[in-house]
């Protein structure tokens, strides 16, 4: 797929106030500062449509993008952000799940995970919450820029050892760098298939 276009649309903490819009939507999720606003940014070709930062805690609000004009991907809060409440910590924010829940027009999240590191109990928990919740989503590897070829194997078969302790399938999954616009390609032909299958279902 192409992107012919890539626009903000609106910020919020509500998802009752996200756009009223009847088209695919896909969202970015992971903990904090695990690269969902770069890849955004990388996916678009767009270098600063999405705001991102060395610091986590970057982005605080649901943040809607509407791209070539039919779909949209959408930027959320990271989770594990050490600067917040431990209460804040241990349950997701309510606003996201809250989001998750209720946004009828979401296709697929991506929960995304740095592939430098073993499988982390916040993520595997929340993976863990969105199956008990019936929300489908796929896993996308971040920074793959930082590992060897061989250790990028290594990690992702460790990760794929560790779902299916819970899991009975490893979810799809896409290794990306945003600085090395590893994935892109495919993570886009991937949303565009979906779109091309769900054309119908959607009016707008
Ligand atoms: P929050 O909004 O705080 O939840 O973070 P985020 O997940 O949106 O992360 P963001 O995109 O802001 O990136 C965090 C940091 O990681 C920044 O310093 C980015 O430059 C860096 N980063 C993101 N993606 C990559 C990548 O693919 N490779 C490398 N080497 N660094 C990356
Ligand atoms: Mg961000």
């Amino acid at each position: 797929m192409k992107i012919k276009s890539a626009e903000f649309v609106i910020s919020n903490s509500d998802v009752a106030k996200c756009p009223n819009t009847n088209i695919p939507e896909y969202a970015f999720i992971g903990r904090s500062n695990v690269g969902k606003s770069s890849l955004i940014n990388m996916l678009t070709g767009r270098k600063s449509l999405a705001k991102t930062s060395g610091r986590p805690g970057k982005t605080q609000l649901i943040n809607h993008f509407v791209i070539n004009d039919n779909w949209h991907l959408v930027d959320l809060p990271g989770y594990g952000y050490a600067r917040v409440s431990k209460s804040a910590k241990k349950t997701f924010q309510k606003f996201i799940t809250d989001y998750f829940i209720n946004r009828h027009q979401l296709v697929s999240a991506f929960v995304l995970v740095d592939i430098r590191h073993e499988p982390q109990p916040i993520d595997l928990e929340f993976m863990q919450w969105m199956g008990e919740n019936q929300i489908p989503f796929s896993i996308i590897f971040t920074k793959a820029d930082k590992l060897k070829p061989k250790a990028i194997e290594r990690h992702v078969s460790q990760y794929e050892k560790v779902m299916l302790q819970k899991w009975e399938n490893m979810p799809d999954f896409f290794i990306t760098s945003s600085t090395k616009s590893i994935g892109k390609e495919e993570l886009l032909n991937y949303i565009g298939q979906i779109n091309e299958e769900l054309k119908g279902s959607f009016t707008k």
